[in-house]
C-alpha cells in the first residue's frame, strides 16, 4: 500500500477541515499536531484552501496535509503545487482519479456503490472513501459491500463523530475514518484552538484504545 495510505491507517482519523481564512491554518495545524492527529484534509470549498495547504505544509512539514473536495484536474494541480500530499474527492470521477495515478499522487475517491468500487479497483486503487458514510448505510453497508471485494479498504466519511467512530475503527477493513467533529467551522472561526486540541486528543486517544 502507498506510504500516505499507511500513514492514514496509523493516524486512524483524518480531520476534514473547511478554512474560510488562511490565517487560521497555522494555529489549527498546531492544535491537530499537539492533539495527536497530525493530519488534515483541507477541503477545496473555500478561497482559503490553497493558501492554507501551503502554510501548513511549510510550517508543519511533519504533518500529513492533503486536499479534499477536489473535483477537477486543475484543482489537483493547484493542491499539489501548494504542498498537498494526497487528494480526496466526494465522488468517483475517473478523469481525476486517472490524472492522480498518472502523476503518482495518492488519491482516495468517494464511492458508495459496488459499481463505483469496481471502477476504483479497475484503476488499481486499494482504498476508497465511503461517502456520505452514515446516510449511506454506515458500517452495516460497508460490511455488506466489503464482502466481495476482499482486498479493498475503506475510509468512511460523513456523519462520523466521537459517538460512532469506535465501531468503524474496530472493523479491520476500515483504513481510517474522516470527520470534521473536532475541527468544526464555528470553533475555528471563534479561535477556539484549545478546544480543538482537546477534542483532537480525545479522538487520538480513542484510536489508540481501539487499535493499540
Ligand atoms: C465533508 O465532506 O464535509 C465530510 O464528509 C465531513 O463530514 P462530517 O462533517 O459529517 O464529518
Amino acid at each position: 500500500m502507498n506510504a500516505v495510505l499507511e500513514q492514514f491507517e496509523k493516524i486512524g482519523i483524518v480531520p476534514v477541515v473547511v478554512l474560510d481564512d488562511a490565517k487560521d491554518a497555522e494555529p489549527l495545524a498546531q492544535a491537530l499536531c499537539k492533539g495527536g492527529l497530525p493530519c488534515a484534509e483541507v477541503t477545496f470549498r473555500t478561497e482559503a484552501a490553497e493558501e492554507s495547504i501551503r502554510i501548513i505544509s511549510e510550517k508543519y512539514p511533519e504533518m500529513l496535509v492533503g486536499a479534499g473536495t477536489v473535483l477537477t484536474t486543475e484543482q489537483v494541480d493547484r493542491a499539489v503545487a501548494a504542498g498537498a500530499k494526497f487528494i480526496v474527492s466526494p465522488g468517483f470521477n475517473p478523469k481525476v482519479v486517472q490524472y492522480c495515478i498518472d502523476k503518482n499522487i495518492p488519491v482516495t475517491p468517494g464511492t458508495q456503490t459496488p459499481s463505483e468500487m469496481e471502477q476504483a479497483l479497475e484503476l488499481g486503487l486499494d482504498v476508497v472513501k465511503f461517502f456520505p458514510a452514515e446516510p449511506a448505510g454506515g458500517l452495516k453497508m460497508i460490511k455488506a459491500v466489503a464482502a466481495p471485494y476482499t482486498k479493498l479498504k475503506f475510509m468512511p466519511t460523513g456523519g462520523i463523530n466521537l459517538n460512532n467512530v469506535e465501531e468503524y475503527l474496530q472493523y479491520d477493513r476500515i483504513l481510517a475514518c474522516g470527520g470534521s467533529w473536532m475541527v468544526k467551522g464555528d470553533l475555528v472561526a471563534a479561535g477556539k484552538f484549545d478546544e480543538i486540541e482537546k477534542m483532537t486528543k480525545d479522538a487520538a486517544e480513542l484510536v489508540k484504545r481501539v487499535r493499540g
